[in-house]
């Protein structure tokens, strides 16, 4: 039961939040797979919803996996970004690209663009022979909104 509990919802999440939780993913990517990752999330000043945190978690994790199976990568990027209240998050890899694959045969992919649409977002894919690039956005109804000037002071 804790185990299931703790893959419905990584405890670090909760305890973290969102860019530690990332940190943590892509550093036991690294040591697994030796696949090199750099995060950047230093322009991010959103605050997702829980559940729109557990999704992007998520889309990052499988989005890693597929970069591990399928893209023959030296290395991976994730950057937070929060454009106008919005989230996006791009996640970029220098692999060989989905090299005549439609994308559309597995679960993963699919799982990524639901989850993203669950919150009124989207994925979108760019895929070419230098790389593969992912952005998943949410609108910013999947945020908190910002603390007032109070809280921060
Ligand atoms: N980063 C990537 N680099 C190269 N090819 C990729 C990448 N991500 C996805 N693909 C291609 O797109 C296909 C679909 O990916 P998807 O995650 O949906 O399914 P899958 O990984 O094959 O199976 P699963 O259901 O286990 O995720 C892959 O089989 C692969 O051909
Ligand atoms: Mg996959």
């Amino acid at each position: 039961m804790r185990r299931l509990s703790h893959d419905l919802r990584p405890r670090v999440l909760d305890d973290l939040g969102l860019s530690s939780a990332l940190e943590a993913l892509c550093h036991n990517f690294s040591e697994r797979t030796g696949i090199a990752t750099h995060l950047e999330y230093a322009a991010f000043k959103a605050r997702p919803k829980a559940e729109a945190s557990t999704a992007l978690y998520r889309v990052a994790r499988e989005a890693l996996n597929n970069v591990e199976r399928h893209a023959g990568a030296s290395s991976v990027s994730i950057t937070l970004l929060s454009p106008k209240g919005r989230v996006q998050m791009i996640i970029e890899d220098d692999g060989k690209g989905f090299a005549g694959q439609s994308g559309m045969g597995g679960l993963g992919l699919r799982n990524m663009q639901e989850r993203m649409a669950h919150f009124g977002g989207l994925l979108l894919i760019q895929t070419s022979p230098a790389g593969t690039r992912l952005q998943a956005s949410l609108p910013k109804t999947a945020s908190l909104p910002p603390a007032p000037l109070s809280e921060v002071a």
